[in-house]
């Protein structure tokens, strides 16, 4: 029975949106597209319609922006620093055509050896609690390995303490996410969440502040790098390039790491679930990649162990949910938009609508072994799409890769509970901090 209150306004929304079934509830009571006026926030336009998410993601990109509301605290700290994740297209244009090139297939294939390399050591390190059969922090133990993956490939090798930045972030991840006191910092009500936020800035900073002198100081290629070569050959003031230094570095450690650790962790808890797909990855991969490290080459080859990292990604996608403003009046048919409307687009739950899918709660790989039809490209999208796509999601499709083929080649990783498995929802879905498993040979 549907528990959806009468009358939604932004505090009811943002105390249920976390609620796994209300979205769901939402759909089925009111349909793949329905309105809702969230004050003090705004007026919001649900869209889980094929054709609605193409019109205001393709067709007519033009007229949306990335909107402050759901990153509102987030926004009244980090815009003053050109952060990218702005709808000053001036400013995002300018970074993204100086990393474009870093982040295409081609070039990111250049990193296989680096996360080969890193996994091995990683799994080297596992060796222990195989043998003593002991649990393993499961998000612990790959948010390190991701890490590490991300500072050599994009911070040049820079020495941080991974630990530090795990914690920051998260602690900024958990701040961000949209709840009832959000709301209030709409309304211009102090919280106490507001306090919470200064604090993880400061720390969140000053890891970035620490990245970029390193970076900067390195004779490796990296980020930190390309962008202040681009921001010289840009004339930007020199008093704001380490703003935008500072914004970049944030935003890479916030949508890169998490994101990827989120998605390597739902991967092994279903191949724990279904040993039967990690019976079918582990043939794959040594059919492929023999004994060896995998190869930019091995990786291509590897259909079916990527047809599983896109179920992951369709079952729990690492961002739940997106949204966009329209900056002028706009109409799909009879649907009116207005200039300032916001375009909520629940992407996990367009992801498991049974009107689309078959067997929706099922993981099934197979379902991404052909190519899928016109529509699913506008409500499978785990990276979303258009302009504003993630930028990292050939890097993240490979390190997932590498890290996945690398375990089936030797072990199984096993759940030690499922009843540890609670879903934290916030803007990273991510499994809840206890998750534990064990790992043996296979
Ligand atoms: C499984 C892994 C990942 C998933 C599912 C993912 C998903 C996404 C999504 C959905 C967005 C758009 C968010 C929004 O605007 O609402 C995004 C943006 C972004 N992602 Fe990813 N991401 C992943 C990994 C990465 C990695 C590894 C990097 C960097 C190495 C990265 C860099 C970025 C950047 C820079 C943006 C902002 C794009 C822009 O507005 O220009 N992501 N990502």
């Amino acid at each position: 029975m549907s528990s959806i209150p009468k009358n939604i306004n932004a505090f009811t929304f943002f105390k249920e949106i976390f609620r796994s079934n209300f979205m769901f509830e939402l759909i089925e009571e009111r349909g793949e597209v329905f309105n809702l006026n969230l004050k003090p926030i705004g007026y919001f336009h649900f869209f889980a319609n094929p054709s609605f998410v193409k019109h205001v993601m393709f067709d007519n990109k033009e007229n949306y922006i990335k909107p402050p509301m759901f990153t509102k605290p987030f926004w009244d700290l980090v815009q003053e620093f050109g952060l990218p994740h702005t709808n000053d297209y001036k400013i995002w244009r300018e970074d993204r055509t100086a990393l474009k090139n870093y982040f295409d297939q081609a070039s990111v294939k250049n990193f296989t050896a680096i996360f080969a390399n890193n996994t091995q050591k990683w799994l080297a390190g596992l060796e222990e609690y195989m043998i003593q059969k002991k649990a393993i922090n499961i998000g612990d133990f790959v948010s390190q390995l991701d890490i590490i993956n991300f500072i050599d490939t994009l911070f040049g090798g820079a020495r941080v303490d991974s630990s530090q930045i795990r914690k920051a972030t998260d602690d900024f991840i958990d701040a961000l996410t949209p709840d009832f006191e959000t709301t209030l910092q709409f309304a211009g009500i102090p919280t106490l969440k507001g306090f919470r936020i200064k604090k993880i800035k400061t720390k969140i900073y000053t890891l970035a502040d620490e990245l970029i002198k390193q970076c900067l100081d390195s004779n490796n290629q990296n980020l930190i790098k390309i962008l202040a070569e681009a921001y010289r050959h840009l004339n930007i003031d020199p008093k704001l390039i380490h703003k935008r230094l500072q914004g970049e570095t944030i935003i890479f450690i916030i949508a890169g790491y998490p994101t990827t650790t989120t998605l390597s962790i739902w991967l092994l808890m279903y191949l724990s679930l279904y040993p039967k797909m990690a019976d079918m990855i582990s043939e794959e991969v040594i059919a492929i990649c023999g004994n060896q490290s995998p190869t930019a080459d091995h990786i291509e080859k590897l259909v079916f162990t990527r047809a599983a990292i896109q179920e992951t990604l369709r079952m729990q996608p690492s961002v739940p949910f997106t949204s966009l403003q329209a900056i002028g009046d706009d109409a799909i048919g009879l649907h009116k938009i207005k200039k300032g409307d916001i375009i909520y687009i629940p992407i996990y739950h367009m992801q498991r609508l049974p009107q689309y899918w078959l067997n929706p709660a099922g993981f099934d790989p197979t379902r991404f072994l052909s190519p899928l039809s016109e529509q699913y490209k506008y409500i499978y999208m785990p990276f979303i799409a258009g302009p504003r796509a993630c930028l990292g999601q050939h890097f993240a499709i490979l390190e997932t890769t590498v890290f996945i083929a690398m375990i089936a080649q030797r072990y199984r990783f096993s759940l030690t509970s499922i009843s540890s498995l609670e879903i934290v929802k916030s803007i990273v879905n991510r499994l809840n901090k206890n998750v534990t498993m064990t790992v043996s040979l296979r």
